[in-house]
């Protein structure tokens, strides 16, 4: 898939955690082929998910693409496990701690044959990213303060990003998909789309309802 394709990525943080494997089925169902998973250590960010043993049960019950987004510190400590675990796609964050370094984890995250990302907090410049382009397939933009699902879309804080991240691509050549993540909804998903995003994630948009299918429909309709 290149880094055009729209794709709508439900996020398993807004699903029903009393049945999981009933709401990847449901994910599933609804037609994604990629599911994004939120993982959150309390201490990077305000607030506790799941790990590992999470990725591994989800990877039992599915052949989606398993998207996982580590909002943790010591990614690199933890990383064989999520590697382990079944994860497609690992992505990092350039704001987190690591024992040794973002260029060397990303770098891990290739050598293990899996797609690697990279993701940039709301008030963090896309200078930060810069380094890293050569190394990833993925930019994730987050589009709120991580933490929580739920939140409003930072249009103004975070457009300008994606049109940096998309303009550097065409000029050196690199394909990275650019990914959007908190409060993407049929209104604000276009919003990213004319900025560049191609792969969408939905938590509260795509769980909530109770009829996912046609959310998804919806979701993917304003993004063809
Ligand atoms: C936010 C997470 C998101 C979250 C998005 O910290 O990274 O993936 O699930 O939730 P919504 O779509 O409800 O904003
Ligand atoms: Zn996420």
């Amino acid at each position: 898939m290149d880094c055009h394709t729209p794709l709508i990525l439900p996020s398993l943080l807004a699903s029903d955690f009393a049945n999981i494997a009933s709401e990847v089925k449901r994910a599933e169902e609804a037609g994604a082929k990629w599911l994004h998973l939120d993982v959150m250590d309390g201490n990077f960010v305000d607030n506790i998910s799941f790990g590992p043993a999470m990725i591994e049960a989800v990877r039992k019950h599915t052949s989606m693409f398993l998207d996982v987004h580590l909002m943790i510190h010591r990614a690199d400590h933890y990383l064989e496990r999520f590697i382990k675990a079944g994860a497609g796609n690992i992505s990092l964050h350039v704001e987190a701690q690591y024992d040794t370094s973002v260029e060397a984890t990303l770098q891990r995250i290739k050598d293990a044959g899996l797609s690697a990302g990279l993701v940039l907090n709301p008030a963090t410049p896309f200078a930060a990213a810069e380094p890293y382009l050569h190394l990833i397939d993925l930019l994730l933009v987050m589009t709120v303060v991580p933490g929580f699902g739920g939140q409003p879309f930072m249009e103004k804080e975070t457009m300008p990003k994606l049109d940096a991240a998309r303009a550097y691509r065409e000029q050196h050549g690199l394909k990275y998909h650019l990914q959007v993540d908190g409060g993407i909804y049929t209104n604000t998903a276009p919003i990213a789309k004319k900025h560049g995003a191609n792969l969408f994630v939905c938590g509260t948009s795509a769980f909530g309802p109770k009829d996912m299918k046609a959310a998804m429909t919806e979701l993917a309709a304003s993004v063809a």
